[in-house]
């Protein structure tokens, strides 16, 4: 059964701060990504979507820099090794592509053709990426298939981590939980 964990096993303040913006931030943009085309309703959400992707960029190059220098608490014991490496891959490949995910959409948009000001939520423009019109048409590519590798990744980091809470039923999800809700 899940307990309560002595405060070193868990993820400091900052590491859940910054995983639970970001991932909100990702998941809202998979869905009007995925979406856009076939809900027109989300058409309208899509200068959202790029100042909410430029956002999730900045925070990742923060949290990357800070993950860097801190490093998060053991699993606990009870988690086999094969298990051990498969999460660490799928959380360096979540970070990697949160970071491809918005530099291949704003190379997208930054081609010469068909620009539209780059608003970042009607703040400040944002200046494009320098590519030409080949630039775009491989960000455009790219952001399409990693859209759906993202996709996939996130569902079996969620399963992965609702397998623990619901069917293991060990610590592993609360230690990424907010004070407030453990
Ligand atoms: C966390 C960051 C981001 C995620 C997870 C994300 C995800 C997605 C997904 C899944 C799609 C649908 C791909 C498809 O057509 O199947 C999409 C489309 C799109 N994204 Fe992003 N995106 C992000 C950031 C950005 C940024 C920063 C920009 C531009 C500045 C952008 C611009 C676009 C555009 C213009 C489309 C529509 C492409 C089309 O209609 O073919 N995205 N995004
Ligand atoms: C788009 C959404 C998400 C992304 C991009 C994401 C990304 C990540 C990353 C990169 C880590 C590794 C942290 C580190 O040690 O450096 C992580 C850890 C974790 N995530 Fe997520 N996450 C997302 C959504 C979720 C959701 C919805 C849940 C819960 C249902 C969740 C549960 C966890 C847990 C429990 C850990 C800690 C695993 C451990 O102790 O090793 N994540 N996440």
């Amino acid at each position: 059964m899940a307990t309560r964990l002595p405060v070193t096993q868990r993820y400091s303040a900052v590491a859940i701060a910054f995983h639970w913006t970001i991932a909100v931030l990702v998941i809202v943009n998979l869905i009007v990504g995925i979406g856009h085309d076939a809900v027109p309703a989300l058409r309208a959400w899509m200068p959202g979507h790029k100042a909410i992707g430029i956002t999730v960029l900045a925070l990742t190059l923060a949290r990357v820099a800070w993950r860097l220098a801190h490093r998060p608490p053991p699993l606990p014991g009870f988690v086999p090794a094969w298990e051990r490496g498969v999460a660490h891959a799928t959380h360096w490949t979540l970070y990697a592509l949160m970071l491809a995910m918005p530099l291949s959409g704003w190379a997208m948009v930054s081609g010469p053709q068909g620009r539209r000001p780059l608003s970042w939520f009607g703040i400040t423009d944002l200046p494009y990426l320098p590519v030409d019109a080949s630039g775009a048409s491989a960000g455009h590519e790219v952001h399409e298939i990693l859209g759906w590798v993202m996709l996939a990744l996130v569902l079996i980091h969620v399963a992965a981590a609702l397998r623990h809470h619901l069917i293991l039923r060990d610590s592993v999800l609360l230690r990424m939980l907010p004070r407030a809700a453990r």
